[in-house]
């Protein structure tokens, strides 16, 4: 894969992607990417005006692009089943799917609308369900992708089962890290989970670096955008993760320049935390127990 770019995209005509959080950065720029090789992409935006706006955008960039917005609050899992019982209902199958949306070290403890810690609660209990109510939709189109978006800082992450929610101490890197260590072990124990029973749905995890996004102008050190990457250029490993035909289960993708901080994608390695399958497992069975939300593979 030397120095692969989007224009190596496959025609992906006749297919459906969902992309969460599809209205800034990384997102925007997967669906955009999607879209122009021809998939039809559901933008799943919390915001109706920002989702507005940007499939405006999206459409100017790329005229012939088939795009729809959805409302999708990660951090209300009404607002969860609502999404998919729509798409369920209108479309039926699903081909890709991006859960990319994402909040970044918060600097107060904030809570989702079931009481999760936020971090948590978006970037990984919200995607665990939404992933668990589109299955029947992706198991309905064999090789249907699953890709979750994680972060370098995975390597700092630790699921703390004995303070999940940070209640009793809040850290905000720590948060993070923690949420992006679980998209991590979320795709690694699905892979595994497909593999036993026999389903045909790939599941993948990338990282996008260092890239210059919304998520970073709020939290970031002020020199950020001088050393970032393009939003453009972090999206990459998603979209190889999306649409690469010879990617397989549990595979997992990042830049591959200095320190994977920036550059074209390759398949890079997790942190030994992410690899355990107890810890992967302990995560799932809590993540079903917090969202009620069980996955039927078989
Ligand atoms: N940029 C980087 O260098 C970097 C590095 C490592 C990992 N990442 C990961 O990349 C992903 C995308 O981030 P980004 O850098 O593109 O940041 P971004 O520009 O801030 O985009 C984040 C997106 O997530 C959406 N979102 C946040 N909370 C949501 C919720 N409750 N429900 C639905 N959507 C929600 C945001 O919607 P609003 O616009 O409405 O807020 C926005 O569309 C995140 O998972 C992040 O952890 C980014």
């Amino acid at each position: 894969m030397a120095k692969w770019t989007a224009e190596e995209i496959p025609d992906l005509g006749g297919q459906v992607a969902v992309v969460t959080g599809a209205n800034s950065g990384l997102g925007y720029e997967t669906a955009l990417e999607l879209a122009r090789h021809g998939a039809h992409v559901v933008m799943a935006c919390r915001d109706e005006g920002r989702g507005t706006t940007a499939r405006e955008q999206v459409r100017a960039q790329a005229p012939s692009a088939s795009l729809e917005l959805s409302l999708l609050d990660l951090a209300d899992l009404t607002s969860v089943r609502k999404f998919a019982e729509a798409f369920l209902g209108e479309r039926g199958r699903l081909d890709v799917l991006v859960n990319n949306a994402g909040v970044m070290a918060l600097p107060e403890r904030r809570l989702t609308a079931e009481g999760f810690e936020m971090q948590l609660g978006t970037n990984h209990l919200g995607h665990f369900a939404l992933t668990g109510l589109l299955l029947p939709a992706l198991l309905a189109r064999p090789g249907a992708r699953v890709v979750s978006v994680t972060s370098f800082a995975h390597k700092t992450g630790k699921i703390r089962f004995d303070d999940l929610q940070a209640e009793r101490r809040y850290r905000k890197w720590r948060a993070y890290g923690q949420s992006k260590l679980a998209n991590v072990l979320f795709t690694f124990e699905l892979a595994r989970r497909a593999q036993d029973a026999d389903a045909p749905v790939v599941t993948a995890v990338a990282h996008p670096g260092f890239a210059a996004t919304h998520l970073q102008d709020q939290t970031s050190f002020s020199g950020a955008r001088v050393f970032a990457q393009s939003a453009a250029m972090g999206a990459l490993p998603i979209l190889f993760a999306a649409t690469e035909p010879d990617v397989v289960g549990g595979e997992f993708f990042g830049p591959r320049g200095f320190m994977q901080q920036r550059g074209h994608p390759t398949r890079v390695k997790a942190a030994r935390a992410a690899r355990d399958p107890e810890t992967a497992r302990r995560l799932w069975a809590v993540s079903e127990e917090l969202t009620g939300i069980t996955y039927q593979l078989g």
